[in-house]
């Protein structure tokens, strides 16, 4: 197993990716309105990305069509976009953009409320980024993969949601995924030790049921075994000397929650 350790020039190309690929998500995000079908979603983004000197990563990627994964109420992930897939209010949408710059990837999700959505989904899209910023949180030089992932875990367990196991974070760079798989479960001390100039994508998928899931049918889809909805947020970070880890993906006006 490989791990690649940025240096400080590789981290600064990085840090074009990870914005372009932050900016076009918060683009998409604000599209996410009713009546928007998810293929029309896709569209702007693939332009978007062109638009701005990049290339969509996911194209092609292990054979997948679309520039984004959009993946609406109980769709976990990997949601191919579609024509007659129409936003309607009450709708949660899992938005998940690669941009690639420079030959360097990005790699960023995020969930969002189609208008009004009940409190309960509302607690779901809170639990879940709060999770992934508790598992940023953890990402210092010195602990382990499993660290973030106990740090995620206990967060969305704490809130009475469930994780997702089959499907992890991962080491970006020139390749989407790269070693280290970063779980979003775990036990402290476990896992890859995290040392200075790592990037990594954390991505927690959590479900406000069960986390067992079921295939879409497509070869692609991911979806809730229950039904009830699932949200995922991801974020590319690098790690650092000391201190906190760094956000690669971060949008210009980003204001950082925690
Ligand atoms: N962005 C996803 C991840 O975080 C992968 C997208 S699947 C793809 O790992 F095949 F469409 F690229
Ligand atoms: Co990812």
């Amino acid at each position: 197993m490989t791990i690649f350790v940025k240096l400080p020039h590789e981290l600064e190309a990085m840090k074009v990716s990870g914005e372009l690929s932050a900016r076009v998500l918060r683009e998409v995000g604000k599209r996410c309105q009713p009546g928007v079908s998810t293929w029309e979603l896709d569209q702007f983004a693939e332009e978007y990305i062109r638009d701005n000197g990049g290339t969509p990563t996911f194209k092609g990627y292990g054979g997948y069509p679309a520039s984004l994964c959009a993946s609406v109420n109980d769709e976990v992930i990997h949601g191919i976009p579609s024509k007659d897939k129409v936003l309607k209010s009450g709708d949660i949408i899992s938005i998940d953009i690669g941009a690639t710059v420079d030959g360097w990837a990005g790699d960023n999700a995020w969930t969002f409320a189609v208008g009004n959505v009940a409190p309960e989904v509302k607690r779901l899209l809170e639990a879940t980024e709060k999770s992934l910023w508790a598992g940023i949180e953890a990402a210092r030089a010195g602990n382990t993969t499993g660290d973030i992932g106990h740090a995620v875990q206990q967060v969305a367990e704490a809130a009475d949601m469930s994780v997702v196991r089959e499907y992890v974070g991962h080491g970006i760079g020139r390749d989407m995924h790269e070693e280290p798989d970063v779980p979003n479960y775990g036990r402290k001390h476990r896992g890859a030790m995290l040392v200075p100039g790592m990037v990594i994508a954390i991505e927690p998928m959590v479900c406000l049921g069960r986390r067992r899931l079921k295939a879409g049918g497509d070869g692609w889809l991911v979806r809730t075994r229950d039904g009830k909805p699932a949200a995922h947020f991801e974020k590319t970070v690098a790690i650092t000397e000391d201190g906190a880890a760094e956000l690669i993906s971060v949008e210009p006006d980003h204001v950082r929650p925690l």
